[in-house]
């Protein structure tokens, strides 16, 4: 059984203040939590505020990068263990915008990968192809690829408690979300392989999301899709209401 999970990925948005206030909105207005893993990823800076905020809720905080070293001369990075002693328990790895803008690659999210899970931590681990790349019909082989890549090295058991999200590049941001059928699709391709690769034990339990252009008004259709085992969300994860909505999608 693949418990759903609704994440928020806030990247470069809020002070404390407004971080405290949105928890403090969404507490009220989460009045049935269904079966349902709700994670709140703020940038490092609200890390503490969001942590202290969501006590005794059921919701979860998450980072949104970590470094691969446990410690050392390594100006501002940060270290699996320095999230995990803050009491965080998750942390995006490999998100297209830091594959993007910050050099990261399949080999150093798959060093990411490793170290996060080194100190028990669950990583989100984000991959899907470009517009580009997409319209030239390799989204299948640029996502196995970032998939077997940023696997590599890891046991079947090692694996099975990450969450992989596919968010497809085109679909970030830009209004222009995948359809259920789209996302289906990629995310049972990327079950399979898994499957293939570990066994088809692992490919049931690990939990895919969908990324994109996520919001309250297309939540339904594509959690109805069956590999689809939630989303994480950008833009729409800013506001308590439309959060809320998302996270009460049943
Ligand atoms: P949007 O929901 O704003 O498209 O962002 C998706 C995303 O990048 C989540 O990590």
């Amino acid at each position: 059984m693949r418990i759903p999970m609704v994440a928020g990925n806030w990247k470069m948005y809020k002070v404390r203040a407004e971080a405290e206030a949105f928890v403090q909105d969404l507490r009220a207005q989460i009045t049935h939590l269904q079966d349902v893993e709700v994670v709140i990823c703020p940038p490092y800076t609200l890390l503490e505020s969001v942590i202290r905020a969501v006590q005794g809720s059921p919701f979860q905080v998450g980072a949104q990068n970590v470094y691969w070293e446990e410690q050392g001369a390594f100006t501002g990075e940060v270290a699996p263990s320095m999230l995990y002693d803050l009491g965080c328990r998750y942390v995006i790895c490999g998100h297209s915008e830091r594959r993007q803008y910050f050099g990261e690659t399949d080999e150093t999210v798959n060093r990411r990968l490793k170290a996060a899970l080194g100190v028990g931590l669950i990583p989100i681990f984000c991959l899907g192809e470009t517009l580009e790349e997409r319209e030239t019909g390799v989204t299948f082989q640029v996502c196995e690829r970032q998939l077997i890549n940023g696997l590599h090295g890891l046991t079947g058991d090692q694996i099975t408690p990450i969450v992989v999200a596919y968010e497809p590049v085109w679909a970030i941001g830009t209004g222009r979300n995948a359809t259920p059928q789209d996302a289906q699709e990629v995310i049972s391709y990327l079950r399979g392989r898994i499957s293939e690769k570990y066994s088809s034990a692992v490919g049931e339990q690990v939990r895919i999301l969908y990324g994109g252009s996520v919001k309250p008004e297309n939540i339904q259709a594509l959690m109805a899709e069956p590999d689809l085992d939630g989303v994480l969300v950008g833009g729409a994860s800013l506001e308590a209401a439309s959060f809320a909505r998302i996270i009460q999608y049943g």
